[in-house]
């Protein structure tokens, strides 16, 4: 079965009457184990209005879990925008990475063309996946600094 990734945009339907964080700590945590247990990788973006999720792996195995995410409540509107066989993963090591905004990416954010929100009509999902791919690594590269 070939290798599989898919990119989708969607618009965040999160509870803002609540907090963010326990809000997407608990979609990391069914992610994570999900996705291991499905041999998925992939990374997850998102600002007060959007996600945006990169998902890689066996071609089925991608579909079923697209298929469970696009049926949850918590988005709307998810929409694909890439879809296609590859030879590879990129995102080897994250079953479910956060490519989250703060102090550490920040500049990875600027330099590839993210100035503000994620904006469907602009970012094409190479950018995205660039980005995503370039956060991966500092992460990676944080976590070696701590060991
Ligand atoms: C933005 C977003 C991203 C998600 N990403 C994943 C994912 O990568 N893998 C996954 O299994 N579920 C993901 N989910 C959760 C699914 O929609 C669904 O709740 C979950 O897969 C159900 O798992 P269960 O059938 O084991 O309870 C995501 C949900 C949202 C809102």
């Amino acid at each position: 079965m070939p290798l599989f990734r898919l990119i989708y945009f969607s618009e965040n339907h999160l509870d803002t009457s609540k907090r963010v964080t326990p809000q997407l700590s608990a979609i990391l945590s069914i992610s994570n184990t999900n996705n291991r247990r499905d041999n998925i990788t992939g990374a997850l973006m998102f600002d007060d209005l959007r996600f945006t999720q990169a998902l890689e792996g066996e071609r089925d195995a991608v579909w079923r879990t697209y298929a469970r995410i696009l049926e949850d409540e918590r988005h709307r509107g998810v929409t694909v925008i890439d879809a296609r066989a590859v030879e590879k993963r990129l995102f080897g090591n994250w079953w479910m990475g956060l490519a989250q905004r703060n102090r550490a990416t920040e500049q990875a954010f600027v330099r590839t063309g993210f100035p503000g929100r994620l904006d469907p009509q602009t970012l094409s999902a190479e950018r995205i996946l660039g980005l995503m791919v370039e956060i991966a690594q500092i992460g990676l590269e944080r976590e070696l600094r701590a060991a």
